[in-house]
């Protein structure tokens, strides 16, 4: 972890800011979430935030999808925060937290599929996976065309 930076689990006071990250994310493939469901999700969410001012500066959630299946997403660092190792350290928070639940199959969906590879994800067909992890992609304007590949890391 960057020495400016706290990782903790989120707060509902961070659901403002965590909304506009996922909304203003102008590059990688990042859907945006509704308030309604960043408050119903909030024990998902791990973040950044600034050791000096408190601001939340990334974000990253675990969502349980199945039996032994659990998907990072929501992943996005502030552009003045990245190469700072905080979206690799948001992942690790991440696994750790399924290891604690017990789950040891995680995936990922991104059209940025180096970052996961060099954390240790390995790609894998996207039938390899079952159908409700598309349940998200089916309200998409992309959707079935996109770019996104699927990544899994066996813990
Ligand atoms: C992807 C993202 C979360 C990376 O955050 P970050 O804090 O800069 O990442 P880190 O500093 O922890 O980098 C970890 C490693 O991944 C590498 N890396 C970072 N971004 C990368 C990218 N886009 N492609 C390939 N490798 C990348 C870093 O070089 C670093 O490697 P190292 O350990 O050998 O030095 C950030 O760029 C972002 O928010 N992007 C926009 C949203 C997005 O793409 N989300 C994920 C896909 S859905």
């Amino acid at each position: 972890m960057a020495s400016d930076s706290l990782l903790r689990k989120a707060r509902i006071q961070d659901v403002k800011t965590i909304h506009s990250l996922l909304v203003n994310c102008q590059d990688g493939l990042v859907l945006p979430r509704s308030f309604s469901e960043l408050y119903s999700r909030l024990r998902e969410f791990y973040v950044a935030a600034d050791k000096g001012d408190g601001r939340v500066v990334g974000c990253c959630a675990l969502s349980i999808c199945w039996e032994n299946l659990a998907e990072v997403r929501s992943l996005v660092v502030e552009r003045d925060s990245r190469g700072k190792g905080l979206g690799r350290q948001l992942v690790e928070a991440c696994l750790s937290e399924a290891l604690t639940l017990g789950i040891y199959r995680i995936f990922t969906l991104t059209d940025r599929p180096q970052f996961f590879i060099k954390l240790g994800f390995k790609e894998v067909s996207k039938e390899s996976l079952p159908q409700k992890v598309w349940a998200d992609c089916l309200n998409c304007p992309k959707f079935p065309d996109c770019d996104e590949v699927a990544l899994v890391m066996d813990l």
